[in-house]
Order: C-alpha cells, then structure tokens, then sequence
C-alpha cells in the first residue's frame, strides 16, 4: 500500500500517527475547496518529533487560490526553525517545478525537513513522480500512500482538468420516494428538507461552478448562491440554453455567469450584460470550454431534460441524490432516454447512505477518479 525509501530495518510508515496527521492536512486542504481551481486544494502539516508523546504540530497551511503560496509555504513559514528534522505530511506531491511560486520540493529540503508523508502522487506531467523523487535525492525519507482515496476524492476537480481536459461533473437532484422531482413543469415547493437545503449550500461552496438548464432557470429563477455557510463564497452559474433564449436579467446571471450556447445562437443581450458566452456545438465541447476557463469541478443541478442528456452522453461522474419520504404521483422524472435492460443500468460504486432530517441521501461514483 504504501511506497517508501526509509532505510531497512526502520518502521516506514508509522501509519496510525501518519494518519492522524494526513487527516489533519485532509481537513486543512478542505478550506481551499471550490477557490483554488485550475490549481487542486492541498493541506499540509508540520510535525516535530512525530514518534515521541503524539507529536507536536508546529505549522499548518492550505492552498487558498491559484497564483497564492502553496500549502507547504504557509506551513512551513509558521514552523520557522521547528522545521528542521521535522516531518511533513502533504495531502498531494509537493511540486518539482517553477510555476508562479518556486518548487516546493526545493523549499522543503531547504528548510531541513526529515521526512516527508505523501497522500497522493501529482498527475501533472510535470510533477508525476518527479517532487518525490527530488526529495529523496536529497536524502529525505518519503513515504507515499497515505489516505491516498481521500486525497484522490478531494482532488477530483484537479485531477479530471488535468488528465481528461474537463471538469469533474456532478450530479445532484432531489426526488420524492415514487421517483418525482417536480410535480409538473412549472415553478415548484422544494422536494427535500432543510438540512438536505444546508448540504447542497455546502457542496456549492466547495465545487467551482453549478449549472443548470434553461427550463429550470425560466421556470424557478434560481439565485444559485450559497446561503447560511460562514465564509462561503457563491460558484460560478452556467446555463445550458443552446437557443440564447433565456432572460438576461435572470437572478443566476450575477458576476462570473457562464451562458453555454449553440455556435450560431444570437447572445447579444447576454453579451451586453457581461455574461461570458461559450459557443459548443456538444456537451463533450461544452465541458471542454468550461475547463479552460479554469472551472475543475461542475455541480449538475438539474433539471431532467439536462440531467438526461447528461447521463445519456456517460459525462456524469458522481451523484448525490436525496430521497424525499413524499409520494406525488403524477410528476417529471429526473431521468428520461432509451429503455434499458437492469444488466445495462448504470451502477454507483464507493456508495454512501445518510439519513439528513427526513431525507436519505445517496451518493457513489460512475466515473474512476484519474490518478497518475
Ligand atoms: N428536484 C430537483 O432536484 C430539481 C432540480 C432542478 C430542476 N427541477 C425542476 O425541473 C423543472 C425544469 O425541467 P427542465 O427539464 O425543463 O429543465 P432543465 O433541464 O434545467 O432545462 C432544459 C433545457 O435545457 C436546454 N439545454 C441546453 N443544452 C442542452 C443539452 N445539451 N441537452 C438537453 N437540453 C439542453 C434545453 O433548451 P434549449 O434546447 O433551448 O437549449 C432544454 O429545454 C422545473 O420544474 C424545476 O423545478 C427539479
């Protein structure tokens, strides 16, 4: 499980005491989620004396946003001289090259460190191995793997942009027990409860952008922030609406909106509103263009024509439902498309089952998350 170059006859990875601490510069990293895309959220943490009375941690750090220090600058310029001989505990490869900030590996040998606690190898060609590498040539102890699945699993934005040049798409929508996300299509009540309200403000405070379809923006005029999150910050709103059609003066449209439109569509007013207009002919394109304007990771909200198409197309990589304890009957299905034999069915893994207030919320993964 774990890769190491600690020297025989030594105990490499103290994994309980590793762990606490990657679980430490885990949490650390999560601060950084949904502001630090094209770059991945990474936490780290400075421990002295790692093996004796529990350790002593002595700086702590996260990546706040592109073009800002990374994690390990932050913890080490509060570990000062307590760096040297101390162990660090990095939840992604410390990077090997000059990007707008020099290489971390550099800064760490410089300032002493011991030994290093990898989560999870860089998948950027430029790193990919080579930030490990680095550290050992100068004679510092590396052990990676440690919570290798959580760091991935944060990392998914970054790791998606990089290795398929598109963000990493969620899928999220909430539906009555008989399988009903809205009762007709026209303006609805909410179909699930409020702490399921406050767990979907939490995930669009941490993916980059939310997106839905031009029937759930003419229909509900969604604001699309986040709302009751300290510190919380809105993300980016896209809409689907390959005609243009949809009103410019929408509540979603605020600053940072992206309309995803047909090649030929006429977006003037959007245009003259400041909206950024991204022209693709498919959704494959639209993902594309929506990761190069910096965008990692896409919360799907709905509604079901979009989510369907979504599916169909196998551009959905995770999902979250909530299952409301409702019964409606007559209603619009999240998903709609060609009949499918059970064998065909489309089947999460890594799933979870949590009871929020009234509502079960159910998520998994359709997509592997991209390693090296
Ligand atoms: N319970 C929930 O979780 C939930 C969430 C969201 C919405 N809803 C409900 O869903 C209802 C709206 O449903 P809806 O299906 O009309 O909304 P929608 O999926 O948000 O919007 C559908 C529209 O998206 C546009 N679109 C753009 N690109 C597309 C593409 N590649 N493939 C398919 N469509 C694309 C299409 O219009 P163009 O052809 O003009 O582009 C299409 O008519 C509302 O009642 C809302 O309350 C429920």
């Amino acid at each position: 499980m774990y890769e190491t170059n600690a020297p025989p006859g030594r105990v490499a990875a103290d994994v309980p005491v590793d762990e606490r601490f990657m679980t430490l510069a885990l949490e650390h990293a999560v601060t950084g989620l949904g502001r630090t895309a094209p770059n991945p959220p990474v936490g780290c943490v400075i421990v002295q004396n790692h093996q004796q009375h529990g350790g002593e941690v002595v700086g702590r750090g996260f990546h706040p946003k592109a073009g800002g220090p990374h994690a390990e600058v932050f913890a080490l310029r509060e570990a000062g001289e307590q760096a040297r001989g101390a162990t660090a505990y990095v939840t992604l490869e410390p990077c090997s090259h000059h990007g707008r900030t020099p290489p971390c590996a550099d800064t760490l040998i410089a300032a002493g460190i011991a030994r290093v606690v990898v989560a999870a190898l860089d998948p950027n060609p430029q790193v990919a191995g080579e930030g490990v590498q680095r550290l050992r040539d100068a004679g510092i102890v590396v052990e990676v793997g440690v919570l290798e699945a959580h760091a991935v699993r944060q990392q998914a934005g970054f790791r998606s942009v990089i290795t398929r040049g598109r963000p990493w798409v969620v899928a999220k929508y909430a539906m009555t027990l008989d399988g009903k996300v809205a009762a007709v299509r026209e303006g609805n009540g909410t179909v699930s409860g409020e702490v399921a309200r406050e767990r979907t403000m939490q995930w669009r405070n941490e993916l980059d952008a939310i997106a839905v379809g031009s029937g759930t923006l003419s229909l509900d005029d969604p604001a699309l922030t986040v709302r009751g999150v300290p510190g919380g910050r809105d993300p980016r709103p896209v809409v689907f609406d390959r005609r243009a059609a949809s009103d410019p003066h929408a509540r979603a449209w605020r600053e940072g909106a992206v309309l995803v439109t047909a090649p030929e569509a006429r977006a003037d007013a959007h245009e003259a509103a400041g909206i950024t207009v991204l022209r693709a002919d498919t959704l494959p394109d639209a993902l594309r263009g929506l990761g190069k304007l910096g965008l990692s990771s896409v919360l799907l909200e709905g509604g079901p024509t979009l989510l369907s198409a979504f599916f169909a197309q196998g551009l959905v990589d995770e999902v979250r439902v909530f299952l409301a304890p409702k019964l409606l009957g007559a209603g619009l299905s999240p998903l709609t498309g060609p009949t499918r034999s059970m064998h065909e069915a489309q089947t999460l893994r890594d799933v979870t089952v949590e009871l929020l207030g009234p509502d079960m919320l159910v998520t998994g993964l359709l997509s592997d998350i991209p390693r090296l």
